[in-house]
């Protein structure tokens, strides 16, 4: 098979690239290194890296000659960031997957899996969250997420593109960048108490997460790519349990051996409160389940 992967220099990309290529497959990957970086990626014979923005049609198109599957992954993965630039940030988040599924429906590409998120989900206070839910946005993050799903959908229905949209809860692992304050929560406190600084709490630290290991996330890519019943669907991709962020705080501290009181500030614009899914769908028709948990998942990355 061969691959495309946009943002797969970045920290869920690369390790949809590293997957795709121990199963033997060509990959190419196209990001424009805003985060992504080179040293995620691997030197490999069956791999090219192009660097090229999403924003840019022509380029995606010239890229997806003989390409079978598309895993895109390219977004401002940041809610704040997209809070402080709209405009910019719906260029790339929604503009930017409309440019990759004409380029794909141009290219006779078989089949695109979308990075979306639990952000759609908003706050709307059904819990746990379940993909028949009307979502509730908070953020521009959000609007341009839920909009790419219904371009995934309309392509699917309208030219015949198979489409599966992944939204994806709060994703950790290796490679997750911890050096701006909107990276993800696991990435900021692992580096802080390493270096022996005060994590800082956006809130009282009651808000809740589902967070899911990156390898769960690949193999949900891969089930999606696999599975004909997951066409055209949205799926869930989380473990269906919930944690505060208190308690997350506590874990890392106890596996890391160290105890530290955290500087507590004011909730972030934007920010969910609860968050965990319902995970029956992903289960039934994708035919997938997290295997790792929390516990499992943060000593696996103390362990890199
Ligand atoms: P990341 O920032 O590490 O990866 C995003 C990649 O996209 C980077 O390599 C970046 O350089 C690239 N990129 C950004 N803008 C681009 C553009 N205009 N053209 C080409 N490449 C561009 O973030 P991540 O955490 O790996 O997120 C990957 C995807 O998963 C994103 O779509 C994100 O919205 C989604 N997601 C992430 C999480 C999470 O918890 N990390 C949860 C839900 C959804
Ligand atoms: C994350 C992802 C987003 C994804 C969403 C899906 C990142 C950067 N964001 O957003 O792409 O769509 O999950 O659920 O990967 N917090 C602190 N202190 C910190 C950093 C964060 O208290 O130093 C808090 C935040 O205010 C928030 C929680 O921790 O309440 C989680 O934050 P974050 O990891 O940024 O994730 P989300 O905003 O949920």
């Amino acid at each position: 098979m061969k691959a495309l992967v946009t943002g797969g220099a970045g920290f869920i990309g690369s390790h949809i690239v590293d997957r795709l290529l121990d199963d033997g497959h060509e990959v190419t990957v196209f990001d424009d290194f805003s985060t992504g970086k080179n040293e995620n990626l691997p030197d490999h014979d069956r791999l090219v890296v192009i660097e090229g923005d999403i924003r840019d049609y022509d380029a995606l198109l010239n890229n997806m000659v003989g390409v079978e599957h598309v895993f895109h992954q390219a977004a401002i993965a940041s809610v704040p960031k997209t809070i402080d630039d709209p405009i910019g940030s719906n260029a790339v988040n929604y503009q930017g997957t409309l440019h990759v599924l004409e380029a794909a429906r141009n290219s006779g590409v078989q089949k695109v899996v979308f990075a979306s998120s639990a952000a759609v989900y908003g706050d709307e206070p059904t819990l746990p969250k379940v993909e028949t839910m009307l979502p509730v946005t908070l953020s521009p993050y959000a609007v341009d997420k839920l909009a790419s799903e219904h371009a995934c959908r309309i392509y699917h229905q309208l030219y015949g593109l198979e489409t599966v949209c992944l939204r994806y809860f709060n994703v950790f692992g290796p490679r997750q960048d911890p050096s701006s304050p909107y990276s993800g929560v696991i990435s900021i406190f692992a580096d802080r108490l390493d270096q022996g600084l005060t994590p800082t709490v956006y809130g009282d630290g009651e808000q809740t997460r589902d967070y899911i290991f990156v390898s769960d996330v690949v193999e949900a890519n891969m089930k999606a790519i696999a599975n004909s019943a997951a066409t055209g669907e949205v799926f869930n991709i989380a473990t269906g349990n919930k944690t505060t962020l208190n308690q997350l705080l506590k874990t890392m501290c106890d596996l890391k051996g160290v105890d530290v009181a955290a500087d507590y500030q004011q909730m972030r614009q934007g920010d969910i409160k609860d968050s965990y899914a319902n995970v029956d769908k992903a289960a039934a028709l994708l035919e997938w389940k997290a295997d790792i948990e929390l516990n499992q998942g943060l000593q696996n990355l103390f362990q890199q």
